[in-house]
């Protein structure tokens, strides 16, 4: 087309036609808004819309104070923590304990990092999905503390190495039958979050947060190992800031609940009392599958490891620790008429509990 060629700029802009509709006037908003029509409506548990309201300023508070843990693993003195201070039980017994330990401390972040989603899903307001968010990075450093301890005194542990004594043997004997029910806590962790509110399911977790950064608290005056004595501290540091932000959700949702909301409550509360007593006195049947040797055996394990100076609480002192914290929480609940459930391992009276696991969902 060689006329073509020839034509202007000008001449083109002169010929160009204005698209269709566009009539050179300035649209209208109401005109549009009027024809307009909203998106689908959004699916069930779905993370959009996003917003961001805050119901309880205090947890937005506690999420602040907690931006900044203070610590992390990766600066405590490892270097001091030498494999040759300890004898080779002892080394298997404090690898043991930390293992243990992981159940609960390296299925935390998986835990939250779940529950975190399900604050999105559920539309929890702000302060509760950064506080989750929060506690899910603490767990990932307690995690790290397990890890490093275990590598450091048992290289490939828990599992991958080769015990050279009985008590060696026995330790992955039992840490086996601990990451058969982690793995059975998990499953039924997962079918059981889209049951029920958040802030009840976490009813039971909040007594777990009670009584463990009492318990850290008292390992890191007794421990005499220099690395344990400050993860101690801090590990528990954290716990107390989780307790925190557990019992100002719980005070959110107390009032507000129903009869229903409150008899799950009290499942939820026995139901904590088995799951942590795993670690933090011992594990009642009822849940927990353990060979009869399980029992001994551990008790041989937390023997050797208090004598190498990890600080192990002795299992009186650990029931009591574990009373304490559990009166704290029964005081608490039955202030807002939740009926609290009998723990008579502890001499604890309440209410009698048929212990279920298709009607609770575990949290440790
Ligand atoms: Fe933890
Ligand atoms: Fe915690």
């Amino acid at each position: 087309m060689p006329s073509e060629k020839k034509l202007s700029a000008e001449e083109l802009a002169r010929r160009a036609e204005a698209p269709p509709g566009d009539t050179g006037e300035m649209p209208d908003p109401e005109k549009i808004l009027f024809d307009s029509k909203p998106p689908p409506p959004f699916s069930e548990d779905n993370i959009f819309p996003i917003e961001w309201h805050t119901e309880t300023p205090k947890l937005l508070d506690l999420y602040e104070a907690a931006r900044d843990p203070g610590w992390a693993p990766n600066t405590l003195p490892w270097e001091t923590l030498k494999p040759e201070n300890f004898t080779l039980d002892q080394r298997y017994a404090i690898s043991y304990w930390f293992s243990l330990l992981s159940v609960f401390d390296s299925s935390g972040p998986a835990v939250f990092a779940r529950a975190m989603i399900r604050t999105y899903e559920t539309h929890q307001e702000d302060p509760i999905r950064r506080c989750f968010f929060s506690i899910t990075r603490d767990e990932v450093n307690h995690e790290e503390v397990c890890k490093r301890a275990i590598q450091a005194l048992t290289p490939d542990g828990p599992l991958g190495y080769e015990p050279e004594t009985p008590l060696g043997r026995l330790a992955q004997h039992n840490i086996r039958w601990y990451f058969h029910n982690g793995a059975r806590y998990w499953d039924g962790f997962k079918k059981g979050i889209h049951k029920y509110e958040l802030p009840i399911l976490f009813t039971s977790f909040l007594m777990g947060e009670v009584a463990s950064s009492s318990l850290f608290h008292s390992m890191y005056q007794r421990t005499t190992i220099p690395v344990f004595k400050e993860a101690f501290r801090h590990v528990g540091q954290d716990e107390a800031r989780h307790m925190g932000i557990c019992l100002t959700m719980f005070k959110g949702v107390l009032p507000k609940l129903s009869d229903e909301d409150k008899e799950i409550i009290t499942k939820q509360l026995r139901a904590g009392y088995v799951f942590l007593s795993g670690i933090l006195y011992e594990p009642p049947d009822q849940f927990w599958e353990l060979p009869d040797e399980f029992g001994p055996a551990h008790r041989m394990l937390e023997d050797v490891a208090r004598e190498g100076g990890l600080g192990v609480l002795r299992r009186d002192e650990r029931r009591e620790n574990w009373r304490t914290a559990i009166l704290k929480m029964k005081g608490l609940v039955e202030r807002y008429g939740v009926e609290f459930p009998e723990i008579p391992e502890i001499d604890i009276d309440g209410k009698t509990i048929t212990f279920d696991l298709d009607d609770i969902v575990p949290v440790f």
